[in-house]
């Protein structure tokens, strides 16, 4: 525990550290479970690390699944932490995987699109770049649809092990500049590695500080 930690990163460490369970998965909305705790959704373009980043903040290997192969998980998974549960995580279908089926990239998007939009819990979404990238078109038209619907997100850098801290900071800076721009975007972003643990004591506490939103 470092000495400037405040009484809200403090209560998100111990919340993290205590139990976390896999509820369920829904390939559809009507399978979600009730709107009774508020809810953080993981989105971003497909094997840009929603997985594995929702396993490293729960401190669990393999709570969610994660693959190299794009397209990995194709329903919404449902996490829930704490007991009695305080909130629940949502790990959702990656976009833009060019391989894809037609039919199956039209029901994810459905899935995700629908669900962003109108559900009531869901409190924020975490938007997830890739550093070595920043962001995309793609990623653009999710900022856009998010923005339009008025649905608060967060955007969180993922595999910052694999840049340099010179490159790192430049994306970094680009990315928030970018961010200010959207309405419904948080003005900071926080930058990630789930192969090292950066960024993670921070992201639980911007999901804490979402949850009590
Ligand atoms: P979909 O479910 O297909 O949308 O992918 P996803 O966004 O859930 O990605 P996932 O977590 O499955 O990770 C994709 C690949 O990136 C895996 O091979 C991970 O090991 C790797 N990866 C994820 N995060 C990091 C990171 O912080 N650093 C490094 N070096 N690799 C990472
Ligand atoms: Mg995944």
């Amino acid at each position: 525990m470092s000495g400037d930690e405040t009484a809200l990163d403090e209560t998100a460490r111990k919340l993290f550290a205590g139990p976390v369970l896999f509820l369920k998965s829904a390939p559809e909305l009507r399978f979600l479970p009730d709107p009774d705790a508020p809810e953080i959704a993981f989105a971003g373009r497909s094997n840009v690390g929603k997985s594995s980043l929702l396993n490293r903040l729960t401190n669990r290997s393999s709570l969610a699944r994660t693959s190299n192969t794009p397209g990995r998980t194709q329903e919404l998974n449902i996490f829930e932490v704490g007991d009695p549960v305080r909130l629940r995580l949502v790990d959702m279908p990656g976009y833009g995987f060019a391989k894809a089926p037609k039919d199956m990239a039209r029901k994810w998007r459905f899935l995700v699109n629908d669900y962003l939009r109108g559900r009531q819990v869901l409190k924020r979404t975490l938007l997830l770049i890739d550093a070595r990238h920043g962001i995309k078109e793609i990623d653009r038209e999710l900022m856009k649809m998010l923005d339009d619907a008025a649905v608060s997100y967060r955007l969180v850098l993922t595999k910052a092990d694999k840049i340099k801290a010179s490159d790192l900071a430049e994306v970094e800076q680009a990315t928030a500049e970018e961010a200010r721009l959207h309405p419904a975007a948080h003005p900071e972003i926080i930058a990630t590695s789930s192969e090292k643990g950066l960024g993670m004591d921070r992201l639980r506490t911007a999901v804490l500080e979402a949850s009590l939103a």
